[in-house]
């Protein structure tokens, strides 16, 4: 029997345009701002002028943290959690992609907590209260906008791992397609990778794991990203295109679709021990991971959920053998990723070889004997798929 909680509280300030309103929504929460951004993008493109504007206009106190790499790194954290300890910081403004929204939610959490930031992500402590967040998302990608997670990376440790609590999701997000025309064909590519992939992970699950009407939306949202993500990547400054992957992009992960089996997320488990060793974007692991797991776990059982797959969103010939219509759409998968999204498709070709692979399909089961996902995979399985992405 279908059961859930539905509560997605954050506020969207979606279309162009809506950056004058920043002050007034951070101002419900106090008075001290840390504005927490990335590698310099949001100069760059004008972003960091206008949100000070209207920071400055609603008579706010702007403190910063930038510098927040892709795969953001729990120095980071502690770095930010810092500053708001010692300047009182009343509310986070993320001004970023997810690793700047995910590092603002670790702050968030460690703000409160007089130790290292990592003992709250490893559940050493437990995550106290935690520090309002706002966001202005510069990229399409993640969901981090409108989640209740954030996915943290020590280096010294080379973990990459989740820290999640109610909240954190952010208290409004600005979402305006217009900041994402200068994201790069190779980031938009690898966010629409991640997009489909957040989706697939809720779609390819046991028969408790969702309902008709839920499956019909996700199919609806997979066949957006399939349409849009290549006219964005060709034409950087189409609003339809990057409007459409942004909204898909929030709902796909805000828990409106997903969350009704406790059926892990393979690929992303898969793809985060990738990201934790190589540091490699997390998009393109997916999308170099996703279609050698479909075909590994491609079988009598699974086919049907195959077949509606490659008809409801590829169009593949409803007529075929459902094996083989199954097959097909894995196929048409592939040339969507590494055809028309351009990414490249295997480990080796991005410098990865098969040594740690044991390794990381090991730390893939997150300590348990198996990687509980829609068929349960042991590590030996695992390195099996790592191996077929060679
Ligand atoms: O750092 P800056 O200079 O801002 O540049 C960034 C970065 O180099 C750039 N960028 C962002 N917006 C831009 C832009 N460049 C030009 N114009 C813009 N408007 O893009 C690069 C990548 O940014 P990043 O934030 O790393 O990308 P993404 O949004 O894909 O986030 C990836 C991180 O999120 C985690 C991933 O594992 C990874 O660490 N995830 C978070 C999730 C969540 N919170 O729910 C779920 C996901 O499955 C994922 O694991
Ligand atoms: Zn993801």
């Amino acid at each position: 029997m279908t059961q859930f909680t539905y509560s997605i509280p954050t506020k969207i300030i979606f279309g162009p345009d809506k950056l004058g309103k920043l002050g007034k929504e951070l101002s419900k929460f106090g008075k001290k701002v840390l504005m927490v951004y990335g590698g310099g993008s949001i100069k760059k493109n004008g972003i960091y002028d206008k949100a000070a504007a209207s920071i400055k206009e609603a008579g706010l106190e702007l403190f910063e943290l930038s510098g927040v790499d892709p795969n953001p790194k729990v120095t980071s954290v502690n770095a930010g959690a810092e500053i708001c300890r010692r300047e009182g910081i009343d509310v986070i403004l993320a001004v970023g992609g997810g690793s700047v929204i995910d590092c603002s939610k670790g702050i968030s959490a460690a703000a409160a907590y007089d130790g290292d930031a990592w003992d709250l992500v490893i559940g050493k402590a437990k995550i106290g209260k935690c520090l309002p967040i706002v966001t202005i998302l510069t990229l399409a990608a993640t969901g981090s906008e409108m989640d209740s997670v954030g996915v943290i990376s020590n280096a010294e440790t080379e973990q990459k791992l989740v820290i999640g609590a109610p909240a954190l999701r952010p208290a409004v997000s600005f979402l305006d397609p217009t900041l994402t025309f200068s994201v790069s064909a190779y980031q938009t590519a690898c966010g629409s990778a991640d997009i489909l992939s957040h989706i697939m992970e809720d779609y390819f699950v046991d028969e408790n794991g969702s309902m008709y009407m839920l499956d019909r939306f996700k199919e609806g949202m997979m066949k957006t990203v399939i349409k849009y993500a290549p006219i964005a990547i060709a034409e950087p400054d189409n609003y339809e295109a990057r409007a459409n992957l942004m909204w898909t992009s929030s709902w796909a992960i805000n828990g409106f679709s997903g969350g009704l089996t406790n059926c892990e997320w393979t690929n992303h488990m898969i793809e985060h021990e990738l990201s934790a060793i190589y540091d490699i974007t997390h998009g393109l692991g997916l999308a170099i991971v996703t279609p050698r797991w479909m075909r590994y776990v491609l079988d009598e059982t699974t086919a049907p959920k195959f077949y509606d797959f490659a008809v409801n969103v590829f169009g593949v010939d409803p007529s075929l053998p459902q094996m083989e219509a199954a097959m097909k759409g894995i196929e048409c998968l592939e040339d969507f990723l590494f055809n028309k999204l351009g990414l490249k498709s295997t480990l080796t070709e991005i410098g990865i070889d098969d040594k740690n692979i044991d390794v990381m399909a090991k730390k893939a089961c997150s300590g348990k004997e198996t990687l509980n996902g829609w068929k349960v995979l042991t590590p030996a399985q695992i390195a099996e798929i790592l191996r077929a992405c060679l």
